[in-house]
């Protein structure tokens, strides 16, 4: 797994010009920008106004910004990153005005939440399991959120292709090629990133064993057989 200080540090590299390079990686990827693909992902969220609501890995706080007027005034929106230089980035945005619900930015890991068990209705994570211990993030989600809660996973997702033998060969190649290319930090992130991508069916075993169920899982369809699809999953926390 990638470090936490190499993580930091690609994201700090990467903050001032964080969206346009997710417009166009998303394009890429998946003939989607990423305005569109977190919009298509955020009408899947369930929420329901006066929600407490965790975003985790928020980055520069696009979701929460736009979560602010479906969870409204009584409800509340922390978002949580681990890089500093993300969080400003979501700070200079403007989360702090008054009238919509209060989004507090705060500086931490994913793996070890500073928050109490059964804290939140609601956690949310686009775009960030692919850079962590996916099973100890999952793990720490469940025990935030209360019984009957839910969480909405957005991320890149591993095809069929990506388990058949000529599929990890060709990502084994790709892998090497991609780190001689990328030497910065977010070259070994991205690099590291892609032995962690999960099919639909083994994030359904991962969830269905720390007690999630209710499962939707959809699929964004990836414009070459070799690149990582999108997935966005929603499931609910059950009460064991
Ligand atoms: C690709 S960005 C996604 C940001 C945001 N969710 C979005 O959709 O724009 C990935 C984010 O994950 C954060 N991240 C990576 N590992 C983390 C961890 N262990 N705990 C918290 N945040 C982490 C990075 O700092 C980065 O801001």
């Amino acid at each position: 797994m990638t470090s936490d200080n190499v993580i930091v540090q690609a994201f700090t590299e990467m903050a001032p010009q964080y969206e346009d390079t997710m417009n166009r990686e998303l394009e890429q990827y998946w003939g989607i920008s990423y305005h569109t693909f977190i919009e298509r992902f955020l009408e899947q969220v369930p929420i329901t106004a006066g929600d407490a609501i965790l975003d985790v890995a928020t980055g520069t706080a696009r979701i929460p910004r736009a979560l602010r007027d479906r969870v409204g005034a009584d409800g509340c929106i922390v978002g949580l990153d681990i890089t500093p230089a993300m969080l400003a980035r979501g700070r200079a945005h403007g989360v702090a005005d008054g009238g919509r619900a209060a989004v507090h930015l705060v500086c931490g890991s994913a793996l070890e939440l500073p928050f109490g068990d059964a804290t939140y209705d609601g956690v949310v994570c686009a775009l960030g399991t692919h850079h962590m211990d996916v099973p100890r993030m999952v793990a720490e989600m469940r025990r935030v959120l209360r019984p009957g809660g839910w969480l909405a996973l957005a991320d890149v997702g591993a095809t069929w292709f990506w388990r058949s033998v000529f599929g990890r060969l060709l990502l084994w190649i790709l892998m090497v090629q991609y780190g001689l290319e990328h030497r910065s930090a977010r070259g070994k992130a991205e690099r590291d990133a892609f032995a962690n991508v999960r099919t639909v069916s083994e994030w359904e075993a991962l969830l269905e064993e720390h007690c999630f169920g209710a499962m939707r899982v959809q699929e964004v369809r990836a414009r070459r057989p070799w690149y990582p699809c999108g997935l966005v999953i929603v499931a609910v926390a059950s009460g064991a």
